[in-house]
């Protein structure tokens, strides 16, 4: 069974998207084994427990400081030995330690098509208020392995999403999530999962 564990810090939508997956057969042979967020109050730990799932809090206000915190999450994820970390909204940069460790075995999720509106300061619904102020005609979102840079690492999956002229941030977000976010993430799992995705030179090549 391929294990995994997923980090989150908000609503969990992309959790309950890859919870689906599994329960449904989408994801093949995958366990969720835990789910952590650096947020006591993130509704994604509720619908873990709901599902069944180990829900564990990491949080830094718990901690004296950055590098005790840091600790304490690679510590939370060693527990389980996950064959693969998945950042599904987890809004915490991770410890440098844990990337070289989890080299191309982490994944995060990004609401635009990288390499546009990402890095420093796109997050969330600021994605899409940037899109919408720059006006482009096609958003989306990237699925990637984490490397050192913010979300620089090699691109695994893309899906385009058409922006309307009567968008909102908030429609814009809803649509990306629904027609992007929750197909490719839990589809880069399976893939992942199933031995499908290779890294050469930065470049992701996926097998049938
Ligand atoms: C998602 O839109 C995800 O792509 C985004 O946060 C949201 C979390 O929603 N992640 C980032 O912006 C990372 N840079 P969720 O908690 O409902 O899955």
């Amino acid at each position: 069974m391929f294990k995994i564990v997923v980090c989150v810090s908000g609503g969990g939508t992309n959790l309950q998207a890859i919870i689906h997956g599994v329960d449904q057969g989408a994801v093949e042979n995958t366990k969720i084994a835990k789910v952590i967020s650096n947020n006591r109050g993130a509704y994604a730990l509720e619908r873990a427990r709901q599902a069944g799932i180990e829900a564990v809090c990491v949080s830094p206000k718990d901690y004296e400081d950055r590098e005790a915190f840091n600790q304490a999450f690679v510590q939370e994820i060693e527990k389980t030995e996950p064959d693969l970390i998945v950042l599904a909204g987890f809004l915490v940069t991770l410890p440098v330690q844990l990337i070289h460790r989890y080299a191309n075995r982490i994944i995060n999720i990004h609401p635009s098509l990288i390499p546009s509106f990402c890095g420093t300061g796109y997050y969330g619904l600021k994605v899409h208020e940037a899109v919408l102020a720059r006006g482009v005609k096609i958003t989306g979102a990237t699925v990637h392995f984490v490397d050192e840079g913010m979300d620089t690492g090699p691109i695994i999956m893309q899906k385009a999403v058409a922006v309307r002229e009567d968008d909102t941030p908030k429609t814009l977000q809803k649509r990306v999530m629904e027609e992007a976010e929750w197909v490719i993430l839990p589809w880069c799992i399976n893939l992942i999962a199933g031995g499908k995705v290779r890294v050469e030179n930065g470049r992701v090549f996926v097998s049938e």
